[in-house]
C-alpha cells in the first residue's frame, strides 16, 4: 500500500489536500493522471450502467436540498456510527472497528489495549451542516448530501412524466457526496468528500428478488470485465444487524485490500422505503398507475451503490505489479485500456534525422483521434518504456530510421512487452483491435 500511496504522488495521480498547510485528515486532491483515471472509471460505469440500457437514464441533482430531505431519509436522526474516545490521548474510534484499529501513540496495540481507558460507546452523526443565507440560525441549517441517492428518489415523478419509462426502469447519478469520516481512510478508500456513482431501479415489488440477483450479477461482471482478478473479489450478504435502516437485503462486492477484505460496492434491495416516506413527509403521492393493470403501486428499489475513488484505487491495487526481469524488477499498472489514462506513448528513437517532428506527427493524429497520447523524447527508449509502464499506459510507438524509409512504427506492448511493426496509415486500427482483444496478463510469479 505505501508503495502505491508513493507512486500516486511521484507520478501525479494522488496529492494530500492543503498539502503546504500541514494537510486536512482524510481529504485528497487528484492530479493530472488521477483526473483521467476518475473519468475514464465514470465514463466506464456511465456506459455500461446507463448508455448500454434501454431502461436507465440519468440525473444530475443538487448537493444541498432542502433539510426536510434528510429528515424524511433517516439520516439527520439516524446515519451515525457508534465512536469509543481513549480517554488518555483522546483519540477516537469506530466501536465496530476496534479490532482493525491501531493506538495513535502505541500503533503495536488496539484501542483499550494500551494504557488508555475507552469510553462507552456514542453516536457521532456523520453529516455535514452548513447554513443558507447571510444568517446562522437553527432554521438556515442545511446539510451537504451524504449519499447521491435521495436525489433520485425526489425526482422520481419528474423523470416518470418526462420519460414515459415503465418499472422497471432505474435513474443513474454520478456526483460527490459529503461524510464527516473520523475513523482512518486508508488513503483514498475513505474519504470525507468522495463521487458516488448510484443507481435507483425501480421495479413492481413481485420482481424485486429476480432483479436483485440481476444487479449483483451484473456489477460483479462489470470489475471482472475491467480486468479485476476475480480471485480477489467477493459477493457477501448482510446479516440482519448489519442492515441499513431503509434495507431489507444488502449485499457487498468486497475486495482483498492490502489491509483486508473491504466493501467496494453495495447493492441493496430498498423496499418502497424511500418513496413512501418521502410521499407521506411531502404530500405528494410518489406511486406508479400502471394505465394497463390499473394499479397504482408504489415500486420497489434495487440500489447498486459504489464509490467512484474506491473503484480507482481498487483498480489501482489490482493492476500493480513489481515484475522480476532478468537484470532487474519493472513496476507496471496493468490497467484495462479502456480506464489507463494515458492510452499511448509516443516516441522518437532519437532526437534527429526528422524522428522528432515524425513522432509529433504521429501524437497529434492520435490526439486528434480522442486518444490520450503523451510524448517523449527524453533519455533512453527503455528508460521511456519503463516510466509509461508505471503509470499503466498500454502501448508505447517508437518512431526510428525504418519509419522514415518504410512508413513503418514499432508499437511496443505493455503487458506482454512484445513489439511489433506497424504501417502508420494502419496504425489507429491495430491499437483499436488491440484495445478490443485486451485481456488481464498472468501475474510474473516472482
Ligand atoms: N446510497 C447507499 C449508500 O450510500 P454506502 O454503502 O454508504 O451506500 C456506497 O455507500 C459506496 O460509496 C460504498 O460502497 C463505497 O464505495 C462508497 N463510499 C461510501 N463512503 C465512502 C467514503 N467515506 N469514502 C469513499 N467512498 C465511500
Amino acid at each position: 500500500m505505501e508503495r502505491i500511496v508513493s507512486l500516486c504522488k511521484r507520478r501525479g495521480f494522488v496529492f494530500q489536500a492543503s498539502e503546504i498547510y500541514g494537510g486536512i485528515g482524510n481529504t485528497y486532491d487528484y492530479g493530472p493522471l488521477g483526473v483521467e483515471l476518475l473519468r475514464r472509471v465514470k465514463e466506464a460505469w456511465w456506459n455500461d450502467v446507463v448508455v448500454e440500457r434501454a431502461n436507465v437514464v440519468g440525473l444530475d441533482s443538487a448537493i444541498i436540498q432542502n433539510p426536510k430531505v434528510w429528515e424524511t431519509s433517516g439520516h439527520v436522526g439516524g446515519f451515525s456510527d457508534p465512536m469509543v474516545d481513549c480517554k488518555k490521548c483522546k483519540a477516537r474510534f469506530r466501536a465496530d472497528h476496534l479490532a482493525e484499529a491501531r493506538c495513535p501513540e502505541k500503533p503495536s496495540k488496539r484501542p483499550g489495549e494500551c494504557a488508555g481507558e475507552l469510553t462507552e460507546p456514542r453516536e457521532f452523526n456523520l453529516m455535514f451542516k452548513t447554513n443558507i443565507g447571510p444568517l446562522e440560525s437553527s432554521s438556515s441549517v442545511a446539510y451537504l448530501r451524504p449519499e447521491t441517492a435521495q436525489g433520485i428518489f425526489l425526482n422520481f415523478q419528474n423523470v416518470l412524466n418526462a420519460s414515459r419509462l415503465v418499472p422497471p426502469f432505474g435513474i443513474a447519478q454520478i456526483g460527490k457526496s459529503f461524510r464527516n469520516e473520523i475513523t482512518p481512510g486508508n488513503f483514498v478508500f475513505r474519504t470525507r468528500e468522495f463521487e458516488q456513482a448510484e443507481m435507483e431501479f425501480f421495479v413492481p415489488p413481485a420482481e424485486e428478488a429476480q432483479w436483485y440477483a440481476f444487479w449483483k450479477q451484473a456489477r460483479f461482471d462489470w470489475y471482472v470485465k475491467l480486468g479485476i482478478d476475480p480471485a480477489m473479489l467477493r459477493q457477501r450478504e448482510h446479516d440482519a444487524a448489519e442492515l441499513a435502516h431503509y434495507s431489507t437485503a444488502t449485499n457487498d462486492i468486497e475486495y482483498a485490500y492490502p489491509f483486508g477484505w473491504g466493501e467496494l460496492e453495495g447493492i441493496a434491495c430498498r423496499t418502497d422505503f424511500d418513496l413512501k416516506r418521502h410521499s407521506e413527509a411531502s404530500g405528494t403521492d410518489l406511486v406508479y398507475f400502471d394505465p394497463q393493470t390499473k394499479e397504482r403501486y408504489t415500486p420497489y428499489v434495487i440500489e447498486p451503490a459504489g464509490g467512484i475513488n474506491r473503484m480507482a484505487l481498487t483498480f489501482m491495487i489490482d493492476a500493480y505489479e513489481e515484475q522480476p526481469l532478468e537484470k532487474d524488477v519493472r513496476t507496471v499498472l496493468h490497467f484495462h485500456p479502456e480506464i489507463a489514462p494515458i492510452t499511448t506513448g509516443v516516441f522518437p528513437l532519437v532526437k534527429k534525422d526528422g524522428m522528432p517532428e515524425k513522432a509529433r506527427e504521429i501524437e497529434e493524429e492520435l490526439r486528434r483521434g480522442r486518444l490520450a497520447t503523451f510524448y517523449d523524447e527524453k533519455g533512453a527508449i527503455g528508460r521511456r518504456y519503463r516510466r509509461q509502464d508505471e503509470v499503466g499506459t498500454p502501448f508505447c510507438i517508437t518512431v526510428d530510421g525504418d519509419t522514415m524509409s518504410g512508413d513503418l512504427v514499432t508499437v511496443r506492448h505493455r503487458d506482454s512487452m512484445e513489439q511489433s511493426r506497424v504501417a502508420i496509415g494502419e496504425l489507429r486500427a491495430y491499437l483499436d483491435e488491440a484495445m478490443r482483444c485486451w485481456t488481464r496478463p498472468e501475474p510474473v510469479a516472482s
